[in-house]
C-alpha cells in the first residue's frame, strides 16, 4: 500500500467534487436534506432520498440544501416513479451534480442526465445488473453486497465488489457492511474508488429516525437481523420484529389484503391518482418478475417503512437495516464519525508501515 497522504483522494473525490471517498446513500425517510446537509458539509457525498417525496417536496428539500451548503450533493429516485419526468427535469434544471437509482433505468433519461453532466451512479447486487448499468451509461457504478441495509441480493461485498471490478471499467464504489476506517483502507486496497453507507449513516445523530426506533437499531443483534422476499417481493433486509414476524406467517390472501390497504395510504401521501398507483404498479412488473400482490406491497412498502422510521413505532413498521447495525452501538454525529472514520483509516495506513 502506498504510504501517500493522497491515498484517500480518490477518483470518486474528483468525480464528485467532495473530500473524501465517502457516500451517503439514499435511504427513504432517513436521508432527508438535514441528513445531506450533515454528510456533505463533514466532507462527504450525501445523496437525497426523493424517491418518497412529490416534486414540490424534493424541490424545496434541494433549495433547503443549497441554502445550508455550497458543497454538491445527489438525488436518489426511481425511474418508475409516476412523476419520474419530472423528477429528471428538476435534477437538471436544479444542476445537482449526481442521481443514484436502482431497478428498472430508463436509458433515454439516463441520455438527457449525461447530455446535462449529471452523474448517473446506479447501485446494483450483481455482475449481470453492472454490465447492464455500464452498458445503460452509468458513469460509476455502487455495488451493494448481502450484507447491506434494504432491497440486498445474494452475494457478499467483498466477492460482488471483485467481480464487478473485473467486469467493468468504470469506477466501482463499494457499500454493504461498511462502518469504519479499517473498511474504508479495505475496499480502496482492493479497488474500489470509494465507499457508500447506508446504515452507518442512519444511526447518527443527525438521523431523523425517532429515539425509539434508533433504540431497536442500537440494541439488535446480528442474529435478529433478517432477509425476507415477504415483505415487498424482493429480498429486503430487515430487522425481524413483531411486523416482519406477522407478514412471515400471514397467506397470499392476507398479504394482498393487507397491501391494498397501504396502497390507499401511499397514494394519498405521495399525491398518486389511481391511475399513477395502478401504473406503477405495471411498471414493476414489466421490470421485474413479480406476483402482483407483491407488486402492490412493493408499491407501498415505504409507507410500512415509515410507521417505524418516521412515526416512531418500531414494532408496527418495517426497519431495513445493514447487517453492521449489530455492531453499531453509539450514535456520532456526521463530521464525528466521517472524521473518526478517517483518522482510523490513516492510522491503519501508518500501522502498515
Ligand atoms: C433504513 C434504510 C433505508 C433504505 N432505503 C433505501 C431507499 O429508499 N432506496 C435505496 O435505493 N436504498 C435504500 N437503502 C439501501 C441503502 O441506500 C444502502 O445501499 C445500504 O444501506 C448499504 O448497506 P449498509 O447499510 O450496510 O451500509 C436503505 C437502507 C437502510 C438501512
Amino acid at each position: 500500500m502506498s504510504k501517500d497522504p493522497d491515498f484517500l483522494h480518490t477518483k470518486l473525490c474528483d468525480l464528485l467534487s467532495c473530500k473524501y471517498p465517502i457516500i451517503q446513500t439514499a435511504m427513504g425517510w432517513v436521508s432527508t436534506p438535514h441528513l445531506v446537509v450533515s454528510t456533505i458539509n463533514a466532507g462527504g457525498f450525501g445523496f437525497l432520498a426523493a424517491a418518497v417525496m412529490q416534486v414540490s417536496q424534493i424541490e424545496q428539500s434541494i433549495k433547503q440544501i443549497k441554502k445550508q451548503s455550497n458543497h454538491n450533493f445527489g438525488v436518489n429516485f426511481h425511474f418508475f416513479q409516476p412523476d419520474a419526468q419530472k423528477i429528471v427535469d428538476l435534477v437538471i434544471k436544479e444542476e445537482i451534480k449526481a442521481v443514484s437509482y436502482g431497478r428498472s433505468p430508463d436509458k433515454e433519461s439516463i441520455r438527457k442526465f449525461k447530455d446535462a453532466g449529471v452523474l448517473c451512479i446506479p447501485t446494483v447486487g450483481a455482475v449481470n445488473h453492472a454490465l447492464k448499468a455500464e452498458e445503460l451509461g452509468a458513469d460509476i457504478i455502487v455495488i451493494q453486497g448481502s450484507e447491506g441495509g434494504g432491497h440486498t441480493g445474494k452475494i457478499p461485498t467483498d466477492e460482488l465488489l471483485e467481480e464487478v471490478l473485473e467486469s467493468v471499467s468504470v469506477p466501482v464504489v463499494a457499500a454493504g457492511g461498511f462502518k469504519d476506517g479499517k473498511g474504508l483502507i479495505s475496499a480502496l486496497e482492493r479497488g474500489a474508488v470509494g465507499i457508500a453507507m447506508g446504515t452507518r449513516f442512519m444511526m447518527t445523530t443527525d438521523s431523523p429516525v425517532p429515539e425509539s426506533t434508533l433504540s431497536k437499531y442500537l440494541e439488535v443483534t446480528k442474529n435478529q437481523i433478517t432477509v425476507t422476499d415477504k415483505f415487498d417481493g424482493l429480498s429486503h433486509r430487515l430487522i425481524r420484529n413483531k411486523f416482519i414476524e406477522e407478514i412471515e406467517r400471514s397467506s397470499a390472501t392476507r398479504l394482498l389484503l393487507m397491501a391494498l390497504k397501504n396502497s390507499l395510504r401511499y397514494k394519498n401521501m405521495i399525491g398518486f391518482s389511481y391511475l399513477d398507483l395502478i401504473k406503477s404498479g405495471f411498471s414493476l412488473l414489466k421490470q421485474d418478475p413479480l406476483k402482483p400482490a407483491q407488486a402492490l406491497m412493493a408499491v407501498n412498502s415505504p409507507v410500512i417503512i415509515q410507521k417505524a422510521m418516521v412515526e416512531g413505532l418500531p414494532d408496527e413498521g418495517a426497519m431495513p437495516t445493514g447487517l453492521i447495525a449489530g455492531e453499531i452501538n453509539n450514535l456520532l454525529s456526521c463530521k464525528d464519525l466521517i472524521n473518526s472514520l478517517i483518522e482510523d483509516a490513516l492510522n491503519s495506513i501508518n500501522n502498515d508501515f
